[in-house]
């Protein structure tokens, strides 16, 4: 296991009104070596807090984790020294060049001034860093100087990279090209990567599997295809070639779902739990009917709708 979190929990004392949050709540959770892992949850589900803490930067307040093979607690130093981070705010310094800062990264994880120099000219090529090598930290763009942090959090090769919402910023090939770049190091490296995003497109596309967490605690855990298959039903919707139809077709499928559908056109939507084998059943009764059909399309839920049900379920709670 690449991480091993058991029972990881964080409290902070929150002064002037001395009320405890907890923000991370006795989380468990394995990361096998080249997972591309994410850590969804609304604002303030603890999602930051967990890699600071799996990063060596928060000290939990109870709980253990084994990160990169070194104990938490007792090896900080060379969890440190294996991993790569990008933390949510960033983290290049504004005093120095962009290409300095690179190089400099490098060396403080133990790379000689040589091999840190070709990583990082290597990693500015890759994120379009090469033309603002000379240029002050402090006077990069947003997204320029995201992906400076990308870069310096990959320059050492790390076996292990958090990446706290990455993407955020980045214009649409900047983000393309950090999915196909992280992909290529799991792919040829091995490399693990625990990211935090609030795109779902994003998780969906990038990750092999996704912790949902909600007000600290893990609400769900499984690759995203399962994730979606926790909110539930699909939504059937069928078509008629025209509106008188559309009057039949409403009874025929309340019928036939014991829901109720709601009508857009010629189209007819409903939540429909019998999977692709009931539908031959609804075409059936339609075509018992005489009632035409123009199309049938099973949606499945899409990750963001499967989200805000697990989440606000969660609130609710
Ligand atoms: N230093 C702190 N002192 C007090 N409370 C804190 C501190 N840091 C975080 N918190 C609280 O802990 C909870 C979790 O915060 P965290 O930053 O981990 O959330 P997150 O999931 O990363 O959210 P976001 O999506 O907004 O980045 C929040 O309620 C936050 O207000
Ligand atoms: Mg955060």
């Amino acid at each position: 296991m690449m991480i091993r979190a058991s029972d990881l929990r964080k409290e902070f004392q929150d002064r002037p009104r001395s009320t405890r949050v907890v923000a991370v709540d006795d989380v468990s959770f394995d990361i096998a070596a080249g997972e591309i892992v994410g850590l969804l949850g609304p604002n303030g589900a603890g999602k930051t807090t967990t890699m600071q803490m799996l990063t060596t930067l928060a000290r939990p307040t109870s709980g253990s984790a084994e990160v990169a093979g070194f104990d938490l607690a007792a090896q900080s130093r060379l969890v440190r020294r294996a991993i790569g981070y990008v933390s949510q705010r960033g983290s290049a310094s504004s005093e120095s060049r962009a290409g300095e800062e690179l190089v400099d990264y490098g060396m403080l994880h133990g790379l000689t001034r040589a091999d840190a120099l070709t990583g990082a000219r290597a990693l500015a090529d890759r994120y379009g860093l090469t033309d603002l090598w000379e240029r002050g930290v402090g006077t990069l763009s947003g997204g320029q100087r995201r992906r400076l942090d990308i870069a310096m959090s990959l320059v050492h090769a790390p076996r292990l990279v958090f990446l706290d919402e990455p993407t955020v910023g980045l214009d649409p090939a900047s983000r393309a090209g950090l999915w196909a770049h992280v992909r290529e190091l799991r792919d040829t490296a091995g490399m693990t990567v625990l990211l935090s995003t609030h795109y779902l497109d994003e998780a969906d596309a990038l990750c092999d599997r996704l912790l949902v967490i909600s007000k600290g605690r893990l609400i769900a855990d499984g690759p995203p295809s399962k994730i979606k298959r926790m909110m539930g039903p699909d939504t059937l919707i069928v078509s008629v070639p025209s509106e008188p139809e559309v009057a039949r077709l409403i009874p025929l499928l309340r019928e036939a779902t014991g829901e109720e559908p709601t009508a857009s056109g010629v189209e007819v939507s409903v939540r429909f739990a019998g999977g692709a084998g009931a539908l031959a059943g609804i075409l059936n009764a339609a075509h018992d009917a005489s009632l035409p059909v123009a199309s049938v399309e099973l949606r499945p839920p899409s990750l963001d709708e499967a989200f805000i049900a697990l989440t606000t379920e969660e609130k609710a709670a």
